[in-house]
């Protein structure tokens, strides 16, 4: 007898779920819209524009500026229209059925109330267009001559107050223009949660002020008072400075002039400039962004709009920092260093590109045979660039010394991203993070080190309930504001957390001292389907943490995404960017892998290495000791690295350096040849967000420079080799060329977690990250942004903190036998034991200063300094 097992039928295809919908006119036209859809929003789909101030799609109704009066009919029980007794303001209004509303359109009443609200607010506003900054994209400007009267009745003197308001050292306050509309204040409530600019006073004294404790009687906010800006304290005004790192975008959703940037306050007309679209290059959020240029000269970055990624908002790094494209720095013309026959070297000096190719190429010719040539290409590349970066170390070079990190790495961090980054496509995306149950943070300090991505964790922790923990020494401003969950952990303890997490969510018993006094029943959303872990790159610093990571988010059903910190770096891993890869997620030592590459670059004769090569510090190492003859770099700033001093021997002691750099740096110092190469602005690539979606980018502007896939493509020629990436679009097409790798992934990383450092008496364990706003030179040039930086600190427990005598405010050093650093106290609840500072502020360079990475001991004395 046969038996056969039923096949499970085909799922029916489950009735359609049509949204709920409200049919109702608008002048006239029938419309049939999602309830709850607001009238002056269903009146755009007809095609109406209603004149308004305060409305804003991504802020939440407010009915604050009376502009966008409509003239409103309801139907009663019986059927009968009802017309309510005064226009409504049509931005609060949702449509409902049989609703008949009429703007300024078709109705008269509309019309004059519109015209009306529109001679109050220019009662006080001052004409001052010719030299506002918002002339000639003013929404009042262009409103007033759509919805306003042909003259004013107005004829007594207009409200002045004393201008500007410096708020903070970026944005400056013209009270008198402002027309309440509170999109600045609401941006701040609900987008950023950075409540530093309040409305005050009432009636004819209302105004839009610095959040003043005397006005508003409110709690001190902005953390302690050590940990303000570096630029506050002006005698003008009251209250805290401005100090967000979103301020940016209220001076873009001001629909007057009355908010401005000091950096491009009186410096264009808007209709003078040229627009192109861009992407963030100072992190991995790709977010993206609108450079306005004019004559040859970028003058402002702005927002653009992506709903999918950064909606309409971005960081003030993204909006202010871009002068270091155009730095007098520069290097601009290919540098040749000469070498007397003695072996001595000599300067730098300009070299015609044959001259430079020549010598870059003879040079690295003669490294190779004599031990090879490591190559660091950096975190700033396009995946076009890092394609050719990475073909050009297998092809040209015959290595695979070749690794993107300019940071702390790990062999266990490289197995993780071949195992779980490298070739997987589009994972975790924004839009899960907002809808997630929950989200755990390991690693990773959101608002600090991936400013959109705090913004979209906020946003669903404000409206969807996301929970948010974040395993990390402190809660910081950013995770009180996600309302998230301290999971305390002093660096290198992350993996004992995660493992201690995976025993509770998988019914396990925790010991106390594993912290399951900590884990209320609400962690258990983590195991909840689409919860999500976010890891960051810091996690290489902390043994054994990645694999547990992976071990959670298999034991949990929770997905995983890497977040790292430069614009380049998912791309550069996708390219194989590092020792044990190659482009696609295809591990070095699979035969099959290198032959799908192979023929991909359609190579003969030439084989891609089959052994993984050395990582950042090896390279380092063997450049050292002689073991490598040469290093090609670029995009590295040697202070970045874990051990900065090292890293300047290094390069000291190679035999033949090439640098292909935007600007001079340290690496450029040290180099034998240097090939100038395109800022982000004047070339066009695409890099991959940390999601893995592309983010592709035109040239903004017009330049003889090269990107680095073309200077590359002539090095390789001038070695007699092809790398097919001459042009963009042939760079471009070089990426999809291998196509998805279909073999085995590389294995999971192995790795156990270390054992925690004894804290000896008079010592603490180093924690420490980047800041948005710190010393990098990506911020080179731009004063007023400098002056909202967070000021360097020295973080502790009042436990940690009474250990070493010392109080808040009080000053500390922090020093091993390689140097120290000499900042103020911020007292904070905190790990005992542990003493955060930042790791590149002004004043606090951790790893060239202190020679220390996180995890490591440091001695902290009080100081009198
Ligand atoms: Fe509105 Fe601008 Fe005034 Fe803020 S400053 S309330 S955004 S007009
Ligand atoms: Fe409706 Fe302001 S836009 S009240």
């Amino acid at each position: 007898m046969t038996v056969t097992t039923p096949k499970p039928a085909a799922a029916e295809p489950g009735p359609v779920q049509k949204p709920d919908l409200v049919t109702f006119s608008v002048d006239g036209v029938e419309l049939a819209v999602p309830k709850g859809t607001l009238v002056i929003r269903a009146a755009e789909q007809a095609g109406i524009q209603i004149p308004r101030f305060c409305d804003h799609p991504l802020l939440a109704p407010a009915g604050a500026c009376r502009q966008c009066l409509v003239e409103v009919a309801t139907p009663d029980r019986e059927g009968n229209l009802r017309p309510m007794p005064k226009p409504q303001a049509s931005c609060t209004l949702e449509a409902t059925p049989g609703m008949v509303v009429k703007t300024q359109v078709t109705s008269p009443v509309a019309d004059k109330a519109q015209q009306g609200v529109m001679e109050l607010l220019l009662m006080n506003h001052p004409l001052d267009c010719p030299v506002c900054d918002k002339g000639g994209e003013c929404p009042l400007q262009n409103q007033a001559m759509s919805n306003g009267r042909a003259d004013s009745r107005f004829q007594d003197v207009k409200r002045r107050f004393p201008k500007p308001v410096t708020i903070s050292t970026q944005i400056l306050l013209d009270r008198e223009r402002c027309v309440l509309c509170q999109r600045c204040t609401r941006f701040t409530e609900e987008i950023a949660g950075d409540t530093f600019i309040a409305l005050q006073l009432r009636g004819a004294e209302q105004q839009i002020g610095r959040y003043d404790v005397d006005v508003l009687d409110g709690d001190a906010r902005g953390g302690t008072a050590v940990d303000r800006p570096v630029g506050e304290a002006y005698p003008d005004t009251s209250g805290q400075p401005f100090s967000s790192y979103y301020s940016g975008n209220t001076v873009q959703i001001c629909p007057v002039g009355a908010l401005t940037s000091a950096a491009y306050r009186f410096r264009s007309r808007p209709f003078d400039l040229v627009s192109t679209p861009g992407i963030g290059e100072h992190d991995a959020c790709g977010s993206a962004i609108r450079v306005d240029h004019r004559r040859g000269v970028v003058m402002r970055r702005l927002s653009g709009e992506d709903p999918v990624v950064n909606e309409e908002w971005i960081t003030d790094k993204d909006r202010f920092a871009f002068t270091w494209q155009s730095a007098p720095d520069r290097v601009t013309t290919p540098l040749v260093r000469d070498v007397a026959e003695d072996g001595t070297k000599g300067e730098l000096r300009p070299a015609s590109w044959a001259e430079a190719l020549e010598v870059a190429a003879n040079g690295l010719s003669a490294a190779r045979t004599a031990g090879g040539v490591g190559v660091l290409p950096g975190g700033r590349l396009t995946v076009e660039d890092a394609y050719a970066w990475s073909r050009f170390a297998r092809t040209v070079l015959g290595t695979n010394d070749v690794d993107q990190r300019a940071r702390v790495h790990s062999a266990e961090e490289a197995a993780f991203l071949a195992h779980s980054v490298a070739g997987t496509g589009v994972g975790v995306t924004f839009g899960d993070l907002e809808k997630a149950p929950a989200v755990l943070l390991v690693g990773l300090e959101a608002e600090e080190e991936a400013g959109v991505t705090f913004l979209r964790l906020r946003k669903g922790a404000e409206r969807h309930g996301v929970k948010v923990f974040a395993v990390a020494p402190y809660a910081s401003r950013g995770l009180d504001r996600m309302h998230g969950t301290l999971l305390p952990a002093a660096p290198g303890t992350e993996a004992e957390w995660l493992d201690g997490l995976r025993t509770r969510l998988t019914g396990g018993l925790l010991p106390p001292e594993a912290g399951s006094a900590l884990l209320g029943p609400e962690i258990e959303a983590l195991a909840q389907p689409g919860s999500v872990i976010l890891v960051g790159e810091r996690l290489a610093g902390s043994p054994g943490a990645y694999p547990a990571a992976l071990a959670l988010a298999e034991a949990t059903g929770a997905r995983l995404a890497w977040i790292p910190r430069r614009a380049g770096e998912r791309g550069g891993v996708e390219a194989g960017l590092l020792p044990n890869l190659l482009p696609g997620g295809r591990p070095v030592t699979d035969p099959a892998a290198r032959a799908e590459i192979a023929a991909a670059w359609g190579l003969t004769g030439t084989s891609i290495p089959a052994e993984p090569g050395l990582d950042t510090t090896g390279i380092l190492d063997a450049l050292s000791v002689g073991a490598l003859g040469g290093v090609l770099v670029g995009g590295v700033e040697l202070a970045d690295l874990p051990d900065p001093a090292h890293a300047r021997r290094a390069l000291a002691a190679a035999g033949f350096v090439v640098s292909l750099e935007v600007r001079a740096s340290e690496a450029t110092r040290y180099a034998d040849v240097v090939l100038p190469v395109a800022p982000p602005v004047e070339r066009s690539g695409s890099y991959w967000n940390w999601e893995g979606r592309v983010r592709a980018f035109p040239a903004a502007l017009d330049s003889s420079a090269l990107p680095d896939h073309r200077v590359l493509d002539v090095l390789a020629a001038q070695l007699g080799t092809s790398l097919g990436a001459a042009t963009p679009v042939e760079a471009h097409l070089a990426v999809a060329a291998p196509g998805p790798w279909t073999g085995l992934r590389a294995t999971a990383p192995g790795g156990e977690a270390g054992e925690p450092p004894v804290v000896a008496p008079g010592h603490a364990v180093l924690a420490s990250w980047r800041l948005m706003l710190d010393d990098a030179r990506g911020q080179d040039g731009e004063a007023f942004l400098a002056g909202t930086a967070k000021r360097a600190v020295a973080r502790m427990s009042a436990a940690t903190a009474a250990s070493f005598d010392v109080y808040d405010g009080d000053t500390v050093t922090l020093a091993t036998d390689r140097g120290s650093v000499t900042v103020p106290v911020a007292v904070a609840d905190m790990v005992d034991g542990v003493v955060w500072v930042p790791l590149a502020s002004a004043g606090c360079r951790v790893h060239d200063t202190l020679g220390a990475v996180p995890g490591d001991l440091v001695r902290v004395e009080r100081s009198e300094a």
